[in-house]
């Protein structure tokens, strides 16, 4: 049995979900001739109450070079970036969690991406497959590609079709662990832009800026447009859509009207809707966060390392866009 040395980076609910998944999943990999050992996981806080060994815990960054391979689940931009860097250019490969890194450091990692070593399934719609279905879905030429990507909007919006103002919704997503304590991320469409930015990337152009990304938020939304929406048999939903315009590929996370009958707007949780010539469309809709579903989407990953696969390499270079999009309308 080979030893399997992971570095965990982060041990909050995606970290720690991951630790005990591989406890829980040791058959599998000694199936493929592998014993997991941690290294350590990095958090901030030593004491906080958490489950994990505390031997494993440290809260200065230990030396990453040790490690057959990191596990990131720290959140975050720079801090992430200044740590994985060094074992990427090492030759040690990375799975992460973390949109927001791939999307804003894209130019330090896009060279260990173009090689094979990120691998970044849980980033984007947690444990539902949204890279590997698209990655299939190269097969054929893109025409569209319409997501909800982000289910904290998703509730607050589902709250207020029932009546409630958007602060109401907001508080008791809040209250109920769905929404942070500063819901930017999410309330703004940030969120679902960084995972729109990875798809376009693995799809239709490599080098696609996260600053493309055209984006606006559902702060400003009032029930009353939701209603109205629902008096003419349509629904409101935040989209983050790819889809060609005037000769180029135009991608937008807005708040849109989506006919009530359409898959995207019947999806009780993230789903990603494509059509593309010839397969035609094709959806796929499943839980985009929690602890367990993300560390699904890791261990998946891990996986496809063992087993020899690459990570998520982005599309070969840019494709041409499709002469006529069909955006949803977006609401006023
Ligand atoms: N939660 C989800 O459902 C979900 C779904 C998909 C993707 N993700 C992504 O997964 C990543 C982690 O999310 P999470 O929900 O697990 O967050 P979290 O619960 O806040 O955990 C973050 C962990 O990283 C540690 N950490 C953060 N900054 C650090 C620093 N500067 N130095 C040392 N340790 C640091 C924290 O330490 P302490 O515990 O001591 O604070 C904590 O253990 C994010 O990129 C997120 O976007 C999350």
């Amino acid at each position: 049995m080979e030893p399997l040395k992971i570095a965990l980076l982060g041990g909050g609910t995606v970290g720690s979900a991951f630790y005990r998944l591989v406890q829980e999943r040791q058959e599998d990999l000694a199936a493929l001739g592998f014993a997991p050992r941690f290294l350590g996981v990095l958090v901030r806080e030593r004491g906080k109450p958490r489950p994990l060994p505390e031997e494993l815990l440290r809260t200065e960054p230990f030396d990453l070079l040790e490690a057959d391979v990191v596990v990131e689940a720290l959140g975050g931009v720079e801090v992430p970036l200044g740590l994985v860097l060094p074992a990427l250019k090492a030759g040690i490969p990375l799975i992460t969690a973390n949109k927001a890194l791939l999307a804003e450091a894209w130019e330090g990692l896009r060279p260990f991406a173009e090689e094979g070593l990120i691998y970044h399934e849980a980033s984007v719609m947690a444990g539902t497959p949204a890279l590997s279905f698209l990655e299939t879905l190269r097969g054929s030429e893109l025409v569209e590609l319409h997501g909800i990507l982000n289910g904290t909007t998703l509730y607050i919006l589902q709250e207020m079709e029932k009546g409630r103002i958007y602060g109401e919704a907001l508080a008791e997503a809040q209250r109920l662990g769905y929404a942070e304590a500063d819901p930017t991320l999410d309330v703004a469409g940030i969120d679902a832009a960084h995972k729109l930015t990875l798809l376009a990337r693995l799809l239709v152009d490599p080098g696609f800026p996260f600053a493309q990304v055209e984006t606006r938020g559902i702060q400003g939304l009032t029930p009353k447009a939701l209603k109205e929406a629902g008096a003419r048999g349509e629904r409101v939903r935040l989209l983050a859509s790819l889809y060609g315009e005037e000769g180029r590929w135009r991608a937008r996370v807005a708040p849109v009207r989506l006919p009530q009958e359409h898959p995207l707007a019947r999806a009780q949780g993230n789903a990603l809707w494509v059509r593309s010539v010839p397969l035609g469309e094709v959806l796929v809709a499943g839980p985009g966060a929690g602890g367990g579903a993300t560390a699904s989407g890791l261990f998946a990953d891990l996986l496809r390392f063992l087993s020899g696969a690459p990570g998520h390499l982005p599309a070969s270079g840019k494709k041409a866009p499709p002469s006529e999009g069909t955006p949803f309308p977006e609401v006023e």
